[in-house]
């Protein structure tokens, strides 16, 4: 496979040893300082484009990838708002395009366990009021985690008495749909907690407390090899194919 790397960052740089390791040829890397690069000379004969950047910038790369006919699997986070439009964009123009939130396994499984969870509990009710909580790293620039919204998601789909979700954000800057305080979520949002703290790649905890017991799910991200690896095994289940997909595409 012929591959494109957008954003040599922590994950670009991982994504690069991972491309390597699995014989894969790198032919275009891609960072701010020549972002202007990023057009169809350069991304002409390239097979899958992994795109690892940021919220500000990941709508225009995966865009142009597309515009080029370059096949892209993308990872950022803190921008999926816009997703549906380039979904829409990708199948328009008979392209291929991959998005996941999380690109780890274990958390893949995680997400599946917490939807047969939140309609367990829809089920049975019990008395369980449901929460999430995400803890990363200082450098994550969006609160909450794409893998929380997806966790929170997940239990909307399941769970009738929950609409909705808001983010209590302590500290962080640039939270969406934030509350000042933790008693502020109203009964029918689930409350995402974010924590920012060291080097940690990543925690979410799905608990579900009554006023006798609490349940968890929990997922802990131990490196980003497995993140890496993840975007890869994507890169090269997407090659030569046309169309939207996502983790659950690969997992069947
Ligand atoms: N889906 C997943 O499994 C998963 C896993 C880890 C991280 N992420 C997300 O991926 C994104 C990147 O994470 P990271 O830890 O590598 O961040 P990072 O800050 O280490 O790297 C981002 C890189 O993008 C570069 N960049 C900025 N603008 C650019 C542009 N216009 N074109 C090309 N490159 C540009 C930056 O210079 C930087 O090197 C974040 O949104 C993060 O939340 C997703």
């Amino acid at each position: 496979m012929k591959a494109a790397i957008i954003g040599y960052g922590k994950m670009g740089r991982e994504i690069e040893r991972i491309l390597t390791e699995r014989g894969h040829e790198i032919a275009l890397v891609i960072d701010q300082e020549n972002a202007h690069d990023l057009d169809a000379e350069h991304l002409k004969g390239i097979d899958v484009a992994i795109e690892f950047t940021t919220p500000e910038t990941a709508y225009d790369n995966i865009r142009t990838c597309l515009e080029c006919g370059a096949a892209v699997v993308s990872g950022t986070t803190g921008w999926t708002d816009r997703l549906a439009e380039l979904q829409e964009l990708c199948r328009r123009r008979g392209g291929a395009l991959f998005y996941a939130s999380n690109y780890c396994l274990g958390v893949n499984l995680l997400f599946r366990l917490n939807r047969q969870l939140a309609a367990l509990v829809s089920r049975v009710g019990g008395g369980y009021d449901v929460r999430i909580e995400e803890v990363h790293h200082t450098q994550k620039k969006d609160a909450p985690s794409g893998t929380a919204i997806t966790l929170a998601e997940g239990i909307i789909e399941n769970l009738p008495a929950k609409t909705g979700w808001v983010n209590f954000a302590p500290g962080i800057e640039h939270a969406a749909n934030r509350v000042e305080r933790s008693g502020d979520t109203p009964a029918d949002r689930i409350e995402i907690r974010s924590v920012r703290e060291g080097m940690v790649p990543g925690i979410h905890t799905v608990t579900y407390e009554s006023e006798d017991d609490i349940l968890e799910l929990r997922h802990t991200i131990k490196n980003r090899r497995t993140l890496a690896q993840g975007a890869v095994v994507a890169a090269e289940f997407l090659c030569g194919k046309k169309g939207v997909y996502g983790m659950e595409d690969l997992l069947k």
